[in-house]
């Protein structure tokens, strides 16, 4: 990885991580929540940043009542997403403290591949393990720079490139320069894939970015320009071009 992703989960894009499970904390405390998600606010009694984050909506100002909400219908629609897709890979770029692994079904024999860096995920594991929460399905953790040769690391780790799989980019497009997004989209949807809901054709990857609002925190970004996108990825590719030939190869480095 480069040397620029050494940031944790209270530093640089890591604090990104936590105000998103701060918002999952808000819209699951309240009534009729569009999303259950039980583990969002350990994470932020563990990382006690500094100004403080609510997770309780009757202690949080109005930017982060926007934030529940929108946090509740994103968390909710990719839910649905992964309750549709029936994979059984699923890849979640940017996992950050996203817990779809330890809250949701997956059918029998699913593999959630979660990629961030190394810090994000090693204080995941700590907070869940610290509070004794067990997976649903089997869960590997990836350690990259999603800006580096992200695809190799992944078949390092198991993935099958020949079986269908469902594929996230949730909150991380704002992130990454243009030809890290570019290679992403590549990567992802050049490989068998079976779109939500339809079962004789092929997975869909799904991306939300973060909503431009005036009101909201801004947040670091790792570096370079953006090229936002929302929505479904369906450009074809070449068959798994951006991935590596051999296993086993040497990551291409950025300059
Ligand atoms: C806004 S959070 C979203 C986390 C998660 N997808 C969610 O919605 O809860 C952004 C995440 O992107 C990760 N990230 C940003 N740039 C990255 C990079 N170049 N490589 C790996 N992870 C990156 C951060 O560490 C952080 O966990």
């Amino acid at each position: 990885m480069t040397q620029q992703a050494d940031w944790d989960i209270v530093t640089d894009v890591g604090i990104t991580a936590l105000a998103v499970a701060a918002a999952r904390a808000i819209e699951s405390h309240r009534a009729n929540p569009l999303v259950s998600d039980p583990y969002a606010e350990l994470f932020v009694a563990a990382a006690r940043p500094q100004p403080p984050m609510p997770t309780r909506p009757a202690d949080a100002p109005d930017p982060w009542q926007d934030m529940g909400d929108y946090l509740g219908v994103r968390s909710r629609f990719f839910d649905e997403y992964f309750a549709a897709g029936a994979t059984r890979q699923a890849v979640l770029l940017a996992a950050g403290l996203d817990v779809r692994g330890y809250r949701l079904d997956w059918p029998a024999g699913t593999v959630v591949y979660e990629l961030d860096v190394p810090k994000v995920l090693q204080f995941k594991q700590n907070v869940l393990a610290d509070n004794g929460v067990a997976s649903r399905t089997e869960v590997r953790n990836v350690d990259v720079d999603l800006r580096d040769d992200w695809p190799t690391a992944l078949q390092r780790a198991g993935f099958d490139r020949t079986a269908p799989t469902s594929w996230l980019a949730e909150g991380l497009l704002p992130f990454l320069p243009n030809d890290a997004v570019e290679r992403l989209f590549t990567s992802s949807t050049s490989c068998p894939r079976r779109a939500a809901g339809s079962p004789s054709s092929t997975s869909t990857s799904t991306s939300a970015t973060w909503p431009t609002s005036s009101r909201w925190p801004t947040w670091p970004r790792t570096s370079g320009s953006t090229s936002p996108t929302c929505g479904r990825t369906t450009r074809p590719s070449p068959p798994c071009s951006g991935w590596p030939t051999t296993a086993g190869g040497s990551p291409a480095r950025r300059s």
